[in-house]
C-alpha cells in the first residue's frame, strides 16, 4: 500500500495542496507557492527597529478601495523598493507615508502609520515638519522657478536650518554634493533650475529634498523621464544616501529593483502580496501573482 520512495514527495506535495487550499504546486519549477487567491501578505513584513511602520492601513478615494489592509516596516538605512501593475496603489501608499494624501480631497487613510514610534495621523502632528522628515522625489523632476541655489536653499530657509548667509552657502555646497551635482553647478548657482537636463534636475531635487536633513526619502520612479546614464548616476545616488537615509522607491524596471533595493514589496490591486529581500522576492517568489509579475505574465 505504501508508495513507492520516489514517489513520496510528490505525494506529500500533492496532500500539502489539498490540505492548504492557499498554496499550490507551480508547474514549471515545481515549488509550492501561494496561489492566486490568497491575498495575506507573504514574507517578512516587519524588520527590527523600523524607521516607518504601517498598521493595517487601508486608503480609499470615494469607494474606490486603493490600498487593502496593509502592515509593512520600511527599515533605517536601506532602501525597500515598491513593485506591481500599474493601479495596484504604489503612488498611494507611498503617499501615505508623508501624508501627500491629505491634498486629494476624496482621499482616506486608515490604520496607523509610524515614524520612529510616532503615529504620523495623530491629530496633533503638523504636516510641514513631516513632510520635511518624510522628504519626496517626484517621477517628473519639478525644480522651482528658481536659481540653483534657491531651490537648496529653499526647505532649509523655511525651516530654519541655516543662522546666516554663511552657513546657508555650506548647507547648499553639501547638499549639492551629496546629490553628485555641487561639480556640474558650481559656477553657476545663480542660474535657473529649470535650464538644467532631466538627470541634473531630478539630483537638484534630490538635494533639495535631502537639504532639510530628512529621515526618509520617498521617490516615486525617479528615473522614469531619465536616459540610461543620468538612470545609473541617480542608482549610485541612491546607493549612498542608504548610508544616511531610509528609502523607499517605487519604480517599474525590475533591474532598478534588483540594483538598488535591499527589500522588495510586491502589491497587486491594492494588497500587499509578498515583501522579502530583494534577491529572494526576484529568484525564488513564494506567491504566485509575484512570479507572474517578475516572469513578465503580468503587468
Ligand atoms: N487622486 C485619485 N483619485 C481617485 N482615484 C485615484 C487617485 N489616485 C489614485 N487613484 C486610484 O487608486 C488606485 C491606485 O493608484 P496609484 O496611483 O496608487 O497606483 P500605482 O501603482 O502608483 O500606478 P502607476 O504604476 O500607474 O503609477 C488606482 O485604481 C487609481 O485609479
Ligand atoms: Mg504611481
Amino acid at each position: 500500500m505504501d508508495a513507492p520512495l520516489e514517489h513520496t514527495d510528490d505525494s506529500r506535495i500533492a496532500k500539502a495542496s489539498t490540505v492548504a487550499s492557499e498554496t499550490v504546486k507551480d508547474q514549471s519549477s515545481g515549488r509550492i507557492l501561494y496561489s492566486r487567491d490568497s491575498r495575506e501578505t507573504v514574507g517578512e513584513t516587519f524588520v527590527d527597529n523600523p524607521r516607518m511602520s504601517c498598521r493595517n492601513v487601508d486608503v480609499y478615494y470615494d469607494d474606490k478601495h486603493a490600498i487593502k489592509n496593509v502592515s509593512l516596516d520600511i527599515g533605517r538605512n536601506q532602501v525597500i523598493a515598491m513593485i506591481g501593475p500599474s493601479g495596484c496603489g504604489k503612488s498611494t501608499i507611498l503617499r501615505c507615508l508623508n501624508r501627500m494624501n491629505d491634498t486629494i480631497d476624496i482621499c482616506r487613510v486608515s490604520g496607523e502609520i509610524l515614524l520612529d514610534g510616532v503615529n504620523i495621523y495623530d491629530r496633533h502632528i503638523d504636516v510641514v515638519p513631516l513632510r520635511a522628515r518624510v522628504g519626496m522625489v517626484f517621477q517628473k523632476p519639478n525644480p522651482f522657478p528658481k536659481s540653483i541655489y534657491d531651490n537648496v536653499a529653499y526647505g532649509p530657509r523655511i525651516h530654519g536650518l541655516a543662522q546666516n548667509k554663511a552657513e546657508m552657502d555650506e548647507l547648499v555646497e553639501t547638499s549639492l554634493r551629496k546629490a553628485g551635482l555641487w561639480e556640474e553647478v558650481k559656477d553657476r548657482l545663480d542660474q535657473p533650475g529649470t535650464g538644467l537636463s532631466g538627470g541634473q534636475q531630478q539630483r537638484l531635487c534630490i538635494a533639495r529634498t535631502i537639504a532639510v536633513s530628512p529621515e526618509v526619502i520617498l521617490m516615486d520612479e525617479p528615473c522614469s523621464a531619465l536616459d540610461p546614464i543620468a538612470t545609473s548616476i541617480i542608482e549610485d545616488l541612491i546607493d549612498e544616501l542608504k548610508q544616511q537615509f531610509s528609502i523607499a522607491i517605487v519604480t517599474h524596471s525590475m533591474q532598478q529593483a534588483s540594483r538598488v533595493s535591499q527589500r522588495t514589496a510586491y502589491f497587486h490591486l491594492g494588497d500587499l502580496i509578498e515583501v522579502g529581500e530583494t534577491a529572494q522576492i526576484f529568484t525564488n517568489p513564494r506567491h504566485q501573482l509575484t512570479q507572474d509579475y517578475i516572469t513578465g505574465r503580468f503587468g
